[in-house]
């Protein structure tokens, strides 16, 4: 086996060597101010990095996965006694309507299929004659197939029928573009181990302060999610919980390089890589699985598996010549597969998987 894996899965990504020695150390202790001024560095650039204006937007540091970030969202985001609606057309849809299910909140979803963009005139329609909705939840960049949902749409929709709007962007933000007041986003979750570049498990939310003043009034919904005490406690140089230490200072590293290349920048880059990848998986006979037409990420492209071929057989023979890729989501498991293009990878890298897929197609 190849002793340098690229990592072509969702997060985490490839990052640089410098964002792993920040995590390596030295420790130190949560409680002390040295924390505390790397906390308030960490929360300033994550909204200076968005171009956002810090007297209307916070970041809110959270440890956990990035469904953590989902969850305290949604907790935070819908009025007390109001139902959530979800625009439901992947994984993540899904798991948003789980995530209002356990806590009781009442949720209702538009569903659509896998390989259809949201459609905002549905949302519009469910919201039409309804005063018991509060907030709407869309997914940016579902990562179960690659779709981009029209977030700024949805946003519109949210507007005229005065929801909160509530936005999953854990794969989508830093890869795909997305202009929070113009959308009219509310609070919306992201993480630092997919287009930060950043370790895993550590997640965030970047929220109107406004929308967390309102919070207070239903909240606390959860003691570890409870968006307003994390808010509160890190405005205050404080943190309720043991923060996860060494990747706050890995991410501080991250978010210096994303500073460097500017979020646009690294939108193009993984556009741009998204661009020449599938011109290469189409050439090679590895169509896209989803129509002509459909809305794609910069960051991952799901591909429909050759008659006859495996995705076992495609997974080990790649990870054996130093690829790791990810397997097709939940029903489309047996007919697709998928290729993330996160994180740090050189042309030359893309190049040698094409030409290795292409040795795979032709073996
Ligand atoms: C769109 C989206 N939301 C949420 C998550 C959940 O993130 P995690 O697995 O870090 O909890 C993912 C993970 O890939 C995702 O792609």
């Amino acid at each position: 086996m190849s002793d340098r894996i690229i990592l072509l899965n969702p997060g985490p990504t490839n990052v640089s060597k410098a964002v792993i020695d920040a995590a390596a150390g030295p420790l130190f202790c949560h409680r002390e101010p040295e924390y505390f001024t790397l906390q308030d560095e960490v929360r300033e650039r994550l909204v200076r990095v968005m171009d956002l204006d810090p007297a209307v937007w916070t970041a809110v540091l959270i440890a956990g996965s990035g469904t953590s970030a989902m969850e305290s969202m949604i907790l935070a985001g819908v009025p007390a006694g109001k139902t959530l609606l979800v625009s439901d057309n992947g994984v993540y849809g899904d798991r948003i309507v789980k995530i209002a299910t356990a806590h009781g909140i009442p949720v209702e979803a538009v569903t659509q299929p896998w390989t259809e963009a949201t459609d905002p005139a549905l949302l519009a329609g469910r919201c039409e004659g309804r005063d018991d909705f509060g907030a709407l939840c869309v997914i940016h960049h579902e990562t179960t197939t690659g779709l981009l949902n029209p977030v700024a749409e949805c946003g519109a929709v949210a507007k005229k029928y005065g929801l909160n709007f509530l936005v999953d962007s854990v794969s989508g933000l830093a890869g795909d573009p997305l202009d929070l007041e113009a959308a009219n986003v509310d609070i919306v979750a992201g993480t630092g181990g997919k287009n930060f570049q950043g370790m895993p498990a550590l997640s965030f939310c970047y929220a109107r302060r406004e929308k967390l003043e309102e919070a207070r009034a239903w909240s606390p919904r959860s003691v570890y999610l409870d968006f307003v005490n994390l808010y509160d406690k890190q405005e205050k140089r404080g943190t309720p919980f043991t923060p996860a230490v060494p990747f706050v200072v890995s991410l501080r590293q991250a978010l210096i390089e994303l500073e460097e290349e500017t979020v646009a920048g690294r939108i193009a880059r993984y556009c741009e890589a998204a661009r020449f990848l599938r011109e290469g998986y189409e050439s090679i006979g590895l169509p896209l699985w989803l129509p002509a037409g459909t809305p794609l990420s910069n960051c991952l492209t799901t591909i429909r598996l050759p008659e006859g071929k495996t995705y076992t057989g495609l997974h080990d023979y790649l990870k054996e010549r130093g690829f790791v890729i990810y397997a097709g989501q939940g029903r489309i498991e047996a007919e697709a597969f998928r290729i993330a293009n996160m994180g740090n990878v050189a042309r030359e890298d893309y190049q040698r998987l094409l030409d290795t897929l292409r040795e795979w197609v032709e073996a």
